[in-house]
């Protein structure tokens, strides 16, 4: 193998698809507010912590109140996210996921999450995959939100492993910069469009495995 010796994994989007529930949550939210959150307004949240979501969705709505306020109305989408998270089963990891990280183990490489979400643990745990990863780093243990490199630092320090020994997958424009700004390599899972800085864009893991990191492995 080449000097490629970790995998450091955005959870949201690259994972598993839970932008859909966080959406659902969201545009309850706004409607109880009185307005509407569309689908396309979701898309600025990818990546985002909870606080400055709600920031950006009171701006869409035109809506300012008080901080207190708005604690209680992020507690109030996030209980709603976890009732909906809390039903989800092992059939909801994207494809290629699993297989991908068995190939990972079979190679000596290690793995992490670098998420954002404070929701990882029971996240995982629901997906049952918690026991693939060597570290996980989330929302409960970062104080600077991506595209600080903050959570995949202290990810790569949790293995062991030198940053520039690491790649990171992503799905949102603000974790690839994240990674940049780390001095990771990093994939964009997703549209080239939107993560163009990534040193490679694909759709997905399902034609994704061992030889394709390896064309990232040669030092660049
Ligand atoms: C991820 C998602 C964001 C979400 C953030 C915080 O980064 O992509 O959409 O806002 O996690 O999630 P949490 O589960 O802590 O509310
Ligand atoms: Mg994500």
């Amino acid at each position: 193998m080449t000097n490629i010796k970790a995998c450091l994994f955005d959870l949201d989007g690259v994972i598993v698809d839970t932008a859909k529930y966080h959406f659902i949550a969201w545009r309850e939210l706004a409607a109880e507010l009185g307005f509407e959150f569309t689908e396309e307004n979701n898309e600025r949240l990818k990546g985002v912590s909870r606080m400055t979501s709600l920031e950006i969705l009171l701006e869409v709505g035109g809506v300012s109140l008080p901080e207190e306020k708005k604690i209680q109305l992020a507690d109030q989408k996030n209980e709603r996210y976890v009732s909906y998270i809390a039903k989800m089963t092992p059939d909801e990891i994207l494809p290629g996921v699993v297989d991908f990280l068995n190939q990972l183990k079979k190679a000596g490489i290690k793995t992490a999450i670098g998420s954002a979400s404070k929701n990882t643990p029971i996240i995982l745990e629901r997906l049952k995959l918690s026991h693939y990863f060597d570290a996980i780093i989330d929302g409960n243990k970062v104080s600077k939100a991506k595209p600080d490199p903050e959570v995949f630092l202290k990810g790569a320090e949790a293995l062991g492993v030198l940053p520039s020994d690491c790649v990171v997958f992503e799905d949102a424009a603000a974790g690839i910069e994240a990674a940049i700004n780390g001095g990771m390599r990093c994939v964009g899972i997703g549209q080239p469009e939107i993560l163009g800085k990534a040193n490679m864009v694909v759709p997905g893991f399902e034609n994704f495995g061992l030889n394709e990191l390896m064309k990232l492995g040669n030092g660049q």
